[in-house]
């Protein structure tokens, strides 16, 4: 199942993997957001934790029977070797392609070297360690995870996928030589092995590509601060019927966007709280012309997909109850993303909703009552 750029020399330095989408169908593209586990729900049977998220994936397999499934990091909640481990063997045990990129928690061991997994030993595991999961720890001037999967039909390519590394914190200076530490940024290695790899791929007749990073790129917070009319006040509001009826949104963004942006942003540009200097990405890509879809996890009360200068941005929709935030749970905001693929690259993105099952609901003791599961909100 997993299939190596080496058995096609004319792919090498272009997809580190090959998968094949089949001509009768949409190649489905499964992503998961923040299963976020800790090693106490992840090895207790009886955790409503860990069961709601195999619950949660389960019912997306049933009701997507995905080809690849992505996971836009931050596994787990405390980096621990054993939730690496035992997520890897369960995602393994699914039988489906898959690749993950590492998000801020996966990153545990920077903060508490001898509690989590060092990223030496996560790089060896996901590497090796499982037969269906597609790793390259790529270039170190990158950061950790930085590769490509090719979709091909037959000989040609209608698809890329860029697993990119949004790192936890990097040094950033502003134009006036202010220092700090920012989150979620491309470094220069990163844009210029991205510009490399399009140019490929265009050679190889590729022509759509899709990124996947754990935080929000620079890009999510222009496309969200230009998508909604007032952000301060209506992103502390949003619910799941203020994004049914439009509510806070620019008329212009109404019929191409949908989802909740819940976490407030700040006219500085913050996303989920989060620095985002403009690390030049987005002016990247629209020069390309390239990916036409950035797909990000992280925030998990964000799930707001907005189509910006020619390019959808989108937070994917939290997966499981691993980390949950209340407000997801009151709302029934549960569930994946799904991307569809056809001949001539994505055709379609969408938030797959998954009610919490009856366990996990009884186990919630913050004493307020759920709304009821209405999927016109969630649409
Ligand atoms: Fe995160």
């Amino acid at each position: 199942m997993k299939t190596e750029c080496c058995c096609r020399p004319e792919v090498a330095g272009t997809f580190d993997f090959v998968l094949e989408k089949r001509p009768d169908r949409d190649y489905v593209i499964l992503v998961l957001s923040d299963t976020q586990m800790l090693a106490w729900w992840w090895s207790n049977e009886a955790s409503p934790e860990r069961n709601s998220l195999r619950y949660t994936i389960e019912e997306l397999i049933n009701n997507t029977d995905p080809d690849l499934i992505l996971c836009t990091g931050d596994i787990t909640a405390d980096g621990r070797e054993e939730v690496f481990r035992d997520f890897g063997v369960y995602m393994d045990s699914l039988e489906i392609p898959w690749a993950t990129v590492w998000g801020n928690h996966d990153h545990t061991y920077r903060i508490f070297p001898d509690y989590g997994m060092s990223l030496a030993d996560m790089e060896a595991l996901y590497t090796n360690g499982f037969k269906n999961c597609l790793f390259c720890a790529g270039d170190p001037a990158m950061g950790s995870g930085n590769f490509t999967i090719g979709i091909c039909e037959g000989e040609r390519f209608v698809e890329a996928i860029f697993m990119m590394d949004s790192h936890t914190v990097q040094a950033y200076t502003d134009a006036d030589g202010h220092e700090f530490m920012s989150e979620a940024s491309i470094n220069d290695a990163q844009q210029a092995w991205y510009r490399e790899r399009v140019e490929a791929m265009r050679q190889l007749g590729c022509l759509d590509s899709t990124i996947v990073t754990h935080q929000p790129l620079t890009g999510h917070a222009m496309a969200f601060r230009a998508a909604l009319a007032d952000l301060d006040t209506y992103t502390s509001q949003l619910r799941p019927d203020s994004a049914k009826y439009g509510v806070g949104w620019r008329e212009e963004y109404k019929d191409t966007s949908f989802g909740i942006f819940r976490v407030k942003c700040d006219c500085a540009g913050l996303v989920c709280g989060h620095i985002h200097p403009d690390d030049g990405m987005h002016d990247l890509l629209r020069t390309l012309g390239h990916t036409k879809n950035a797909v990000c996890g992280h925030c998990h009360e964000n799930n707001m997909s907005v189509l910006f200068e020619g390019i959808r941005y989108t937070h994917g929709l939290k997966t499981g109850g691993g980390a949950n935030s209340y407000w997801n749970f009151d709302f029934g905001q549960n569930g994946g993303t799904v991307i569809r693929v056809a001949s001539d690259g994505v055709t379609d993105l969408y938030h797959e909703y998954v009610p919490y099952p009856d366990f996990f609901e009884k186990s919630q003791c913050h004493g307020k009552v759920r709304a009821p599961f209405d999927p016109e909100y969630n649409g």
